[in-house]
């Protein structure tokens, strides 16, 4: 199935690791231009570096998408560009919004905006300070609505747009020693839904992601034996890796989704059959 991406621009934050960096890969693969936006500029850079050595879109048709004028050139953004990386704070709205200008400035518009940004912390919920709660709740959820806020009109000048966010098992059934965690992403499912219903009459999509357990840098600390204990609460009995999400992304980054928007999908080896 053509995924009819082609020539489209996204913004994706979390890109320089995990779930975020596969996503951006393989929407590049799509022939889509991508703002590779992390908190960490090396990362970010690996990622649009990697998207670059995989060819990304054809020079020709990149080139045909490129805007003209001064910000362009002021950026230096050759007509081959595929890929830009930003260093960007996701809790930091001055910081988001630039992000966005350096994408609209490389490709001139705006279409997907995939929020892969996050962090966890866990612990046992009666065992964490309450200072310590702003961390999750303000990159996980505060990160991704200021993302949504600051992309978003670019998206409804033109009467289109995809954005997904990503939530969490532990947001949707909970999972012991996330609570904090969990909740930040269950306010990411709650936002998703009523942000869906503000801006569909703009015909922009708004759809959610919860993956169960993925083998990322996110949870570096899995072990082989615990691996495979974990495994068997799943009845696919495997944890997932990033592609396993990533396909989902760019399948709702895509107008093959064009009827579904306020949506959560499960993407967790069975874990959560809800
Ligand atoms: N890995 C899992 O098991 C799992 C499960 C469910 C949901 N998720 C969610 O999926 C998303 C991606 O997770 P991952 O596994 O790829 O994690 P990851 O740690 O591999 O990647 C997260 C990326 O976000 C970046 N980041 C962190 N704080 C940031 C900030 N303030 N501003 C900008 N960028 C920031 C990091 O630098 C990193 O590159 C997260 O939202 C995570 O909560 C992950």
């Amino acid at each position: 199935m053509d995924l009819l991406l082609r020539d489209k621009v996204a913004l994706v934050t979390g890109a320089g690791s995990g779930i975020g960096r596969t996503t951006a890969l393989m929407l590049a693969e799509e022939g889509v231009r991508i703002g590779c936006a992390d908190l960490f500029k090396e990362r970010a850079e690996e990622t649009v570096e990697m998207i670059r050595a995989r060819g990304g879109p054809a020079p020709e048709e990149a080139k045909a998408a490129q805007p003209r004028g001064e910000g362009r050139k002021a950026k230096g953004i050759s007509g081959e560009t595929t890929a830009i990386a930003s260093v960007c704070d996701v809790t930091n709205y001055g910081q988001v919004a630039q992000a966005v200008a350096d994408t609209l400035v490389a490709f001139g518009r705006l279409d997907i905006l995939v929020n892969s940004a996050g962090v966890s912390a866990g612990g046992l919920f009666m065992e964490t300070e309450p200072e310590s709660w702003s961390l999750e709740i303000g990159i996980n959820l505060v990160g991704t609505m200021n993302c949504c806020h600051a992309a978003a009109p670019h998206m409804i000048t033109k009467g289109y747009g995809k954005i997904v966010n990503i939530a969490s098992d532990a947001g949707r059934v909970g999972e012991k020693r996330l609570s904090v965690y969990g909740a930040s992403k269950g306010g990411v499912l709650g936002f998703t839904k009523c942000l869906a219903l503000e801006l569909a009459r703009y015909k922009i999509n708004v759809n959610v992601v919860s993956p169960g357990v993925v083998k990322s840098p996110m949870t570096s600390f899995l072990t082989e034996d615990l691996e495979k204990e974990w495994a068997k609460f799943y009845p696919l009995r495997r944890l997932g890796v990033p592609e396993d999400v990533a396909n989902m992304i760019v399948f709702l980054c895509s107008d093959r989704t064009s009827w579904m928007t306020g949506q959560t999908v499960s993407i967790d080896g069975g874990f959560s059959r809800i």
